[in-house]
């Protein structure tokens, strides 16, 4: 996508807006199953929360990827888009057991990440093909918040406590048909992510009934020019060869599975805003834009960068700003950031808008969520309305004038 088209749809659709790029996530999930084609049984479950239009998931979906959900909405959205139950797996962290339940009723494959729920679905469920979640206990992440599989981590099940798992697992007659692990987001280390399967191939020796073996995700993708990314493809290339000696070990051909978010989407997105005002202070020069992090909230809450760029001013000269929005308590999207001469009314164009920012969003200061746009097949198309007023009253229960006072 150029920057020129970017800037008619803001024009088109008004701002602030998101747009989907779909070339870019289908050329993502082809770069991915073609780093992995020397493993014969592949399957992509795409890890719906960093995005979750109907349209993008229906869009994975005829590119060939199944579905990460964890939560039941998430399970509920994926079948609406056409997915199958058995195209869905539900990977939950610390929800009920009558939730869990739920979503296996449906028919879809259920992962569990802690021993008090496994052994109370072992119990009531004998036989079910269950997979469990292993925290492997390694320190990976681009931040604290997306790391998740260290030692203080709320996630899966310690690898140290597999005695006790098998002990359930054997008492309960449960068939366990995989095992999964997610260590963070945002590795650049391949490494990483081959130390932690050697962990988790351990971990498989326990069961012999496996079907698939889930490394979960975490793949680094770039946030501005020349930045460092997780080599997929050296990536494909190492494990593959390493899952295939196991599946020879373990004498059967399991499936490999990987759940990416970011991988898939961050790329493809772009957040256009305009410039409400451009404010000089005696210490910084702010453009100050029609949005805040009611509507993107990765920067304040993870401390992520997304580049920016003037799109109404391509070829203007660079000067500092700190991009801020118009919400009542400080939300910097950016601080002396380089960027083409701002002027009022112009349209800032952020990068890597595809994953955790829609899905983020929110109303707060009562504004409205964002439209979505998908550009495909060069054209722009409208896949989620700009909220209007009904939407922030919509669920709201006004009082009878009788009960409303106070006495
Ligand atoms: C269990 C699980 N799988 C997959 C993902 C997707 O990770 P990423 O967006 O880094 O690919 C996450 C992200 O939070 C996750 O928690």
């Amino acid at each position: 996508m150029q920057s020129k088209d970017l800037l008619q749809l803001a024009e088109q659709f008004g701002s602030p807006l998101y747009v989907y790029d779909a070339e870019k996530i289908k050329s993502q999930y082809q770069r991915l199953t073609k780093a992995f084609s020397k493993v014969e049984k592949l399957r992509i479950n795409y890890a719906m929360k960093a995005l979750s239009n109907v349209s993008i998931l229906q869009l994975l979906r005829d590119l060939g990827s199944c579905l990460d959900a964890v939560s039941i909405q998430e399970v509920q959205l994926g079948l609406h888009a056409g997915y199958s139950p058995d195209q869905i797996f539900f990977t939950p962290n610390g929800v009920s057991l009558e939730e869990i339940e739920e979503v296996h009723a449906l028919g879809v494959q259920i992962n569990i990440d802690n021993l008090s729920i496994l052994e109370q679905f072992g119990a009531k469920h004998p036989h079910v093909p269950v997979c469990i979640r292993i925290n492997p206990h390694v320190m990976a992440g681009g931040n604290e918040n997306i790391s998740v599989g260290h030692i203080d981590s709320k996630f899966g099940i310690s690898v140290h406590q597999l005695p006790h798992l098998v002990r359930i697992v054997e008492n309960t007659n449960m068939n366990i048909a995989g095992i999964h692990m997610h260590t963070g987001s945002d590795i650049l280390d391949i490494e990483v992510f081959l130390y932690a399967a050697e962990i988790l191939f351990d971990a498989a020796r326990n069961f012999k009934n496996l079907e698939f073996l889930d490394f979960g995700s975490g793949f680094k993708v770039p946030y501005k020019k020349d930045d460092i990314e997780t080599d997929i493809e050296e990536l494909g290339k190492k494990l593959s060869k390493r899952f295939n000696a196991f599946c020879e070990e373990y004498g059967k051909e399991l499936t490999l599975i990987f759940e990416p978010g970011k991988f898939l989407v961050s790329e493809a997105g772009f957040f256009l805003a305009k410039v409400n005002v451009v404010k000089q202070t005696t210490s910084t020069v702010f453009a100050g834009i029609d949005s805040g992090f009611n509507h993107l909230i990765r920067p304040m809450f993870y401390g992520s960068s997304h580049h920016i760029e003037n799109i109404s001013n391509p070829r203007g000269k660079e000067r500092f700003y700190s991009v801020v929005g118009y919400i009542c308590e400080t939300d910097t999207f950016a601080s002396n950031r380089r960027i083409q001469e701002i002027a009022e009314g112009d349209i800032l164009c952020f990068r890597n808008a595809g994953a955790y920012c829609y899905s983020m969003s929110s109303n707060y200061n009562s504004r409205y969520k964002p439209a979505e746009v998908l550009w495909i097949n060069g054209e722009g198309h409208l896949i989620r309305a700009h909220e209007t007023f009904e939407d922030l009253l919509r669920n709201q229960i006004a009082l009878p004038a009788a009960v409303a006072k106070l006495q």
